[in-house]
């Protein structure tokens, strides 16, 4: 098993990188933590795959476990799903010394992670992700949020694990189509921090000959994720480069009320279309979106989702906004990314031009 250590002052946390310890989840944390109670939260799929053993191996250690399985897909990101969190926990009788666990991908860890934060004022938690997209992302860093219908991810809070446990053996689970999802997020941390981890994915021949690399690769981006949130926990500057793709991106997921693309596609689509913005710009150099388009093929992922005229609405909404001006990330090169600020009046024009008026 191999750890980071996410140096936060009074936050400070390991992600622990392994394969094969779902049985034993109990002992890890009884080595480690003493609540008397555990509360997991996943979704129907995960349960059937991992909940059992999950819970029996907590039981095992001692822990009083009560597992709440909510149905898979994002749309359990709402209100609603956060307040029955709360009253099935608070029906259990949790209080502050308990421990909270979200085991599944990032709607749970997301979901669970700000339903620790706000009950009885922070309760603390810990990630079990299952996903790709889970672990390479949104299980570390300590985002956690709800989606609402102005947009996903709006109400939410900074709030971190006490650990993180990512087994990749778990990922040998996922369809195509969710392995995907969370290679689009693999293949962001190449382009923007680590250009051999894009060469190694660009000279891959697919999946099946990632497999046997995907403990390596796990690590990789959780060092660059976690070296960013080190410097910048609360997303006021660098760790808004991690959000590459990440504009157009949530514009077609939103566009599609998160049900067409999952959100792995749909930043493929905005890694590829800021490209070309980026180039228009003379700020990305020219051939970085082409050889972008061939690596996102290359993990079925779509260079091109068609949008309609909503695109100003959905960004003037969007977090990295300042006032009238937009941060975007752009690629200075491969392995490299910068933030560009510009008026929203002027980035929609060049959306326009890339997505409407040019080939
Ligand atoms: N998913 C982007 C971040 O954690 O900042």
């Amino acid at each position: 098993m191999r750890t980071l250590r996410v140096n936060l002052p009074g936050r400070e946390y390991d992600i622990l990188i392994g394969k094969n310890f779902l049985d034993h989840v109990g002992e890890i944390l009884k080595e480690r933590f003493s609540p008397s109670k555990i509360v997991i939260v996943t979704d129907d799929n995960v349960n059937a795959l991992y909940g059992i053993r999950v819970q029996n191996s907590m039981e095992r250690a001692g822990f009083c476990v009560k597992l709440i399985s909510l149905p898979p897909g994002e749309q359990t990101k709402c209100l609603e799903q956060l307040s029955y969190l709360y009253s099935e926990a608070l029906s259990f009788s949790i209080t502050r010394r308990d421990w909270i666990v979200a085991l599944g991908g990032g709607v749970i860890g997301d979901l669970t992670g700000l339903m620790a934060a706000t009950l009885l004022r922070g309760i603390p938690y810990i990630q079990i992700p299952t996903t790709l997209l889970a672990q390479v992302d949104s299980s570390v860093g300590g985002k956690v949020a709800i989606d609402v219908p102005q947009g996903k991810n709006l109400v939410g809070a900074f709030y971190q694990p006490k650990l993180v446990l990512m087994d990749t053996q778990a990922l040998s689970t996922l369809s195509d189509r969710i392995f995907f999802d969370g290679m689009a997020e693999v293949i962001k941390y190449g382009l923007i921090a680590d250009r051999t981890l894009f060469d190694t994915l660009y000279n891959c021949c697919g999946r099946k000959e990632l497999s046997e690399k995907m403990e390596e690769i796990v690590y990789t981006c959780c060092d660059i994720k976690r070296r960013i949130v080190e410097q910048d926990e609360h997303d006021t500057g660098l760790r808004m480069l991690l959000n590459f793709g990440h504009t157009l991106g949530h514009v077609a997921e939103k566009e599609y009320r998160y049900e067409t693309y999952t959100h792995g596609q749909a930043v493929a689509f905005g890694m590829y279309q800021i490209s070309r913005i980026g180039e228009q710009m003379k700020i990305t150099p020219p051939g970085t979106a082409k050889r972008i388009r061939s690596i996102l093929e290359k993990f079925s992922l779509p260079c091109e989702i068609p949008l309609g005229k909503t695109i100003e609405k959905t960004l003037g909404l969007d977090k990295k906004n300042e006032g009238t001006n937009l941060n975007i990330i752009l690629l200075s090169q491969i392995g490299k990314a910068l933030i560009h600020k510009l008026p929203l009046s002027q980035f929609v024009l060049l959306v326009n031009d890339v997505l409407f008026h040019s080939e």
